[in-house]
C-alpha cells in the first residue's frame, strides 16, 4: 500500500513535470513535431520513461508521439498489447530525426497498425486457422495487389464503401486506390481466367483492405479480410458450403452457435416487393443500399432516400414493412410458396440441417448488406450479445462479371475481418496464449568458441530444431533466463575443456538434468 501511495505521488508529480513540459512545447511551436525547444523535448524525454516505470502513461502508450492527442482513438494493434517499441525506445532514441530537423512521430498512420512481435503471432495464428478451414473444404489461395485500378470500384448506387477509397493519381497519370475490399479483384482475375478456368472455381484469399473509414470498436482504415469464394454454382449448395467452413472456423476456436449467430436473407424478398411497383430495374442496388440503413439512421431519412429514387410512398411502406419479417412462415405467406427467395431460403436451411449448423442460421428479411453487387442470398454473422459489429458477411453477386463487361457467372462468397474476431475472442477468453518459443539455446563460455558455437547450431538446425545461438557477451545467468523466456527446452553449452573431448555440455531444462554429449549424438 504504502509503495502504490509513493509510486502515485511520485507520478502525480512526475504528471505535473509532463503537463509543464508539454505547455511549453505547444506553447513554443504549437505541434511537437515542428521546430519545438529541443530543452523542452530532452526535458520530456527524460520523464516519459519515468512516466511509464510508475504506470502513469499506460492510457497513452500508442498515442500519436507524447502528445496526448485523440487518446481514446489511438491506434490499436490486434491484442491491444503495449508496443515493445516504448520500452525499447530510451530518451535518446526517440525516432530518426524528421528531415527539419524535429522528432518524427512514432506512430503508424491514424486507423492503421503496427504489429510487433505478440501481435503478429496472433495474426498469424489466425491466419493459419483460415488456411486449414479453407483447405478442409478443397478451396486454393490465390492473392491480388493491394493497389487496384480506381475503376473496378467505381458503381452509382451511392455505396460507403465507394467513397472510402484511399484512391489517387500515380506518377503515370493513373487513377489508383488501395482495394477496400478483394471481391472486384477476384471478378477481374476470373475475366481475365476466361474460358480456361474450369467452373466451379473455389478460392480463398487472406488480404489487407484500406477504406477511409469513422473508426469505432473493430473497425478501422486497414484491416485484414479472409474470403472464401465460389464461381460457376448457381445453386445454394453454393452458400452452404461457404456457411459451413465459416461455422467450422468459428468451432475451431471455440465459439459456439451460442456466442455467434449468422443472420440471413435474399435480395430477391426485395426485388419481389419492388417489382410490384414501377422502379426501373437499374435502381434496385440503390434501394438495397439505402434499406442497408435501416439501423443506422432514422428510418424517416431511410423513407426520404427512397421516395427521393422514385418509389411511390405505399412501396416504400411495403418494402419497410417486409424488412420485419423474422419467419420463413411469414416470408411464404407474403410472396407464395414458389417464390425464388422463398425456395431458395428453404433448401438452405433444409441443407444447414443436412450439415448440421441450422441452430447458427436465423432468417432476418432486414439483412440487406450494403454493397451494391449482391443478387441472391446475404448474410451476416452477430455476436449475440449485440455488442460487436457484424463478424463477417457475404452473398451471392452473379452479376458482377457483366458489370465489367464480362459474361454473367454464379458467385457467391464472404469477407471475414480479423479485427472483430480478435474482439469477441478476447471477450469470450478464448485467445490462445502464444509465446516466442526455441528449442536450443546454444552458449559458448568464451568468445574463441564462436566457430564452435556455429558448427552445433547448424547441425541441431539441419535436424530442424529451433535454435536460438547467444551472441554478444552474455553471461551464464542472462543465458538461462533467456532460456526461460524464450521456453527453451535445451541449453547446450560449450566449454573449450568439452569441446578438446569432441562433446558439449546439454542441460534439460524442465528435468535439470546434465550430461555431456559427443556432438553425433546431438
Ligand atoms: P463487407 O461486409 O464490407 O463485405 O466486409 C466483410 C467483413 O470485413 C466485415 O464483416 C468485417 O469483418 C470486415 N471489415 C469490413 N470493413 C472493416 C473495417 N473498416 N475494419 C475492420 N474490419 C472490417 C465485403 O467486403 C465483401 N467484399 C465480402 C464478400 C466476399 N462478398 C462476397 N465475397
Amino acid at each position: 500500500m504504502a509503495m502504490a501511495a509513493a509510486a502515485a505521488a511520485s507520478s502525480q508529480h512526475l504528471g505535473l513535470a509532463l503537463i509543464t513540459s508539454l505547455a511549453c512545447l505547444r506553447g513554443r511551436a504549437g505541434a511537437i513535431t515542428s521546430a519545438a525547444s529541443k530543452s523542452c523535448r530532452l526535458e520530456l524525454d527524460k520523464l516519459v520513461p519515468q512516466l511509464n516505470a510508475h504506470g502513469a502513461l499506460s492510457g497513452f502508450q500508442g498515442s500519436r508521439g507524447y502528445i496526448l492527442r485523440e487518446p481514446i482513438c489511438r491506434p490499436r494493434s490486434l491484442s491491444a498489447s503495449a508496443t515493445t517499441q516504448e520500452s525499447v525506445r530510451g530518451p535518446s532514441q526517440a525516432g530518426p530525426p524528421s528531415t527539419d530537423g524535429g522528432v518524427i512521430d512514432t506512430s503508424p498512420p491514424r486507423g492503421t497498425r503496427d504489429f510487433p512481435p505478440e501481435d503478429m503471432r496472433l495474426r498469424t495464428w489466425l491466419f493459419n486457422n483460415f488456411r486449414e478451414v479453407s483447405s478442409l473444404f478443397g478451396f486454393e489461395e490465390i492473392d491480388f495487389p493491394v493497389l487496384e485500378s480506381e475503376e473496378l470500384y467505381i458503381r452509382k448506387a451511392g455505396e460507403e464503401i465507394t467513397q472510402q477509397l484511399y484512391n489517387f493519381e500515380d506518377k503515370g497519370g493513373r487513377r489508383v486506390t488501395l482495394r477496400p475490399e478483394l471481391t472486384p479483384s477476384l471478378a477481374r482475375l476470373v475475366l481475365q481466367k476466361g474460358k480456361s478456368a474450369s467452373l466451379p472455381l473455389k478460392w480463398f484469399a487472406i488480404g489487407q483492405c484500406w477504406r477511409y473509414e469513422r473508426m469505432t470498436r473493430g473497425r478501422r482504415r486497414e484491416h485484414y479480410q479472409w474470403n472464401m469464394d465460389i464461381i460457376g454454382i448457381p445453386g445454394v449448395e453454393a452458400e452452404a458450403e461457404l456457411l459451413s467452413a465459416i461455422v467450422a472456423f468459428f468451432s475451431k476456436l471455440g465459439i459456439t452457435s451460442s456466442d455467434v449467430g449468422i443472420k440471413i436473407s435474399n435480395r430477391k424478398v426485395l426485388q419481389e416487393v419492388l417489382g410490384r411497383s414501377v422502379i426501373p430495374e437499374s435502381s434496385f442496388a440503390a434501394v438495397c443500399v439505402i434499406v442497408d440503413k435501416i439501423e443506422k439512421i432514422p428510418r424517416a431519412e431511410v423513407e426520404k432516400e427512397l421516395t427521393a429514387l422514385g418509389l411511390p410512398v405505399e412501396a416504400v411502406d411495403t418494402i419497410l414493412r417486409a424488412l420485419t419479417l423474422r419467419s420463413l412462415d411469414d416470408l411464404e405467406e407474403l410472396l407464395g410458396s414458389d417464390n425464388e427467395a422463398v425456395v431458395e431460403l428453404k433448401q438452405l436451411f433444409e441443407l444447414a440441417r443436412g450439415y448440421g449448423f441450422e441452430d447458427w442460421l436465423q432468417f432476418d428479411a432486414s439483412v440487406v448488406r450494403g454493397l451494391a453487387y449482391y443478387t441472391g442470398t446475404v448474410f451476416e454473422a452477430f455476436d449475440r450479445t449485440g455488442t460487436l459489429r457484424a463478424i463477417c458477411g457475404g452473398g451471392r453477386y452473379d452479376k458482377l462479371l457483366s458489370t465489367f463487361g464480362g459474361v454473367d457467372t454464379p458467385a457467391c462468397g464472404f469477407g471475414f475481418g480479423d479485427a472483430v474476431i480478435v474482439e469477441l475472442l478476447k471477450e469470450k477468453k478464448l485467445l490462445p496464449e502464444l509465446n516466442h518459443e526455441v528449442d536450443d539455446i546454444v552458449m559458448p563460455l568464451e568468445e574463441e568458441l564462436r566457430p564452435q558455437a556455429a558448427i552445433v547450431a547448424a547441425r541441431l538446425r539441419t535436424q530442424g530444431r529451433r535454435v536460438d545461438v547467444v551472441m554478444g557477451n552474455k553471461k551464464m545467468k542472462w543465458a538461462f533466463k533467456h532460456a526461460e523466456r524464450l521456453q527453451a527446452k535445451r541449453m547446450v553449452i560449450l566449454g573449450s575443456t568439452e569441446w578438446a573431448k569432441g562433446s558439449v555440455r546439454v542441460k534439460d531444462l524442465s528435468s535439470r538434468e546434465e550430461k555431456d554429449l559427443p556432438l553425433e549424438e546431438l
